[in-house]
């Protein structure tokens, strides 16, 4: 029997109008949120991607100002506006879209966001606190996956996750966070010789390698959950993810589509963060 999709733009459309309600009680309160976004440089992707997160906020009733800086800024140029931006009342949450270039210490650059609006969950202080299980920002792919899975009132308790995948951004923090929802969790990556035999214990595989349709069918348990969060694009230029969906669908219990699947949750979730940044104002 095909695997049960799990609609992540549905799902992300319903929290959307939650989290606008929540705009309201603040604007009732006297206060609108704000989002900042800084754009180094003319990558395309990283414009689509900013676009996405300012119609979003807009949608939302968020209050969205975009930075634009040209390639040729010096990081400490960089890091004057992340100082400015850091003490504007008006602005809630702070990102700014990666990667930068070279000339730039991403590192430096995510530390000097105040801990306090890094709607990213990227400063090393809120990746502590999410391994220590506080209540932080959470970064937005791995919150948006853990919030997929609950919508379907999958049990994540007990279970065995294995995640594909070791990045800063998806693959350590979402199995951190499933540990957190007290998960058994493997970490497969590039130099595990045995991939498919750990993938194949899982209940709930996660596959971030951005590698297109790197697992198949043989890599998945019959019944089994499969989030996929890549997002590649094909000679044809379809997008397809990390997972051969024809296949893995034919043995899988839910499945995430691409496009559709987790990419509309992180801007949910991004979202969701400046909301309660600007809630805590208040509070
Ligand atoms: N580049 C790709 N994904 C992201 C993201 O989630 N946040 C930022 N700041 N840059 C990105």
């Amino acid at each position: 029997m095909a695997a049960e999709l799990i609609k992540g733009m549905e799902i992300a459309q319903k929290k959307r109008n939650e989290i606008k309600e929540r705009v309201n009680v603040l604007k009732s309160q006297g206060v609108t949120p704000g989002l900042a976004v800084i754009l180094v440089g003319n990558n395309p992707a990283s414009r689509s991607y900013v676009t996405g997160k300012g119609k979003a906020s807009e949608e939302a009733g968020i209050y969205f100002e975009l930075i634009e800086m040209p390639e040729t800024i010096t990081q400490e140029q960089l890091l004057q506006e992340i100082d400015r931006i850091n003490e504007d009342a008006r602005i809630h949450g702070l990102l700014v879209q990666l990667p930068l270039p070279k000339h730039i210490h991403e590192e430096a650059v995510i530390e000097r966001i105040s801990p306090e609006k890094d709607v990213d969950g990227f400063h090393p202080i809120n990746i502590g606190r999410m391994m220590i299980g506080q209540d932080t920002f959470l970064p937005c792919t791995p919150h948006g996956i853990i919030e997929l899975v609950k919508e379907k009132n999958i049990e994540i308790s007990g279970k065995h996750v294995v995640v594909i995948g070791r990045s800063n951004i998806v693959g350590k923090p979402v199995g951190q966070l499933f540990l957190n929802e007290h998960a058994t969790v493997t970490y497969c990556h590039s130099r595990t010789p045995n991939v498919k035999e750990l993938a194949k214990q899982a209940d709930i595989l996660v596959v971030a390698i951005g590698k297109a349709k790197f697992v198949t069918a043989d890599y998945v348990k019959e019944g089994a959950v499969v989030i996929d969060v890549g997002v590649n694009r094909l000679e044809t230029g379809k997008l397809c993810g990390d997972v051969d969906f024809d296949e893995v669908e034919q043995v899988a219990g839910y499945i995430t589509p691409v496009p559709k699947g987790v990419g509309p949750m992180t801007i949910t979730m991004l979202l969701h963060n400046t909301v309660l940044s600007a809630e805590r104002t208040v509070a």
